[in-house]
């Protein structure tokens, strides 16, 4: 099992001492659930980094009133042993007090060219609330590279402009989106659905694909766009929305340059998003 620290103190001395024998720190935060996702980046990391810290911590500010910050999964047995199975050193699992010692935190703000759209949309607050605490958590961990998953590629993104804008010194880097068998793209929110609802959860991903090879074949993608929503509706999601962005700044895509293709949608209690890679034409 990796050690788990939830002291600053413990944090900083077990940190400077990986930090003294010259080893370079390899970060990966989450929220804990985890999943092979997650154990994914911590791979990563640890590809890239001689030493490897994962956080865990459930983050209130980037949940909104009537989201599911209480009802969000809590397991932190099974996440120790789970990060077992993958070369993790230590385990920063921070209780609310040390994250959040101010009733009234300090808070960044994300531009709202990045946080008006896409989840930023139906989720207000919720990007200042990941770049809050990401922030917080680079100052105590101090990482080389933070590894990232593409998952929630505009959490990605928005991270990427925020290193560079605060001039951090920690390179971030993205990796790829984990899929069980069917397609569906891992995520913890996914224990929220029932077995129906996960039979058919991988429509959402299929619908993206097909998108995709409609779009690599010339067809306009209103039209895309319309048929893709009236399949998720059928099959009894609720889209929230499916959009076709720039890969660099998520503003329209232009000929040429990387772009992706980003869908949401409501599946009963669950919330679930997936992106794909449009190739460039
Ligand atoms: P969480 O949802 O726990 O995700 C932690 C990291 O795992 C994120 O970088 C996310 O993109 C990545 N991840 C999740 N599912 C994945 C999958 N199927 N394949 C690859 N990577 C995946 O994202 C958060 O937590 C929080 O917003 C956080 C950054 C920790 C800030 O609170």
């Amino acid at each position: 099992m990796p050690r788990v620290v939830d002291s600053l103190e413990e944090l900083r001395e077990a940190a400077g001492r990986l930090r003294q024998r010259d080893q370079r720190i390899g970060f990966v935060p989450t929220m804990g659930n985890l999943h092979r996702g997650h154990l994914s980046l911590v791979e990563d990391a640890g590809r890239r980094c001689e030493a490897v810290i994962a956080s865990i911590f459930v983050n209130p500010t980037q949940f909104g009133p009537g989201e599911d910050y209480e009802a969000y999964p809590r397991t932190l047995e099974a996440d120790l042993e789970a990060l077992a199975s993958v070369s993790c050193d230590l385990v920063w699992a921070p209780p609310i007090e040390i994250m959040y010692p101010l009733d009234d935190p300090f808070m960044l703000r994300v531009p709202e060219a990045l946080s008006d759209r896409l989840c930023g949309r139906s989720r207000p607050g919720h990007f200042d609330g990941v770049a809050t605490v990401v922030l917080r958590l680079f100052s105590q961990v101090q990482p080389d590279v933070a590894v990232f998953g593409e998952k929630d590629f505009q959490q990605l993104l928005i991270l990427r402009r925020m290193a560079r804008d605060l001039s951090l010194p920690v390179e971030l880097v993205g990796a790829p989106i984990v899929r069980e068998e069917d397609g569906l793209a891992m995520s913890s929110r996914n224990g929220y659905l029932d077995d129906q609802q996960r039979a058919v959860a991988p429509l959402l991903f299929r619908v993206l694909e097909e998108t995709v090879e409609g779009l690599a074949s010339g067809e306009d993608f209103a039209g895309l766009k319309a048929r893709a929503e009236k399949k998720l509706e059928s099959a009894g999601f609720r889209p929230d929305y499916l959009e076709w962005r720039s890969a660099e700044n998520l503003g329209e895509p232009r000929p040429g340059e990387p772009s992706r293709l980003f869908g949401a949608a409501w599946l009963g209690k669950a919330r679930l998003i997936d992106n794909v890679e449009v190739p460039a034409t």
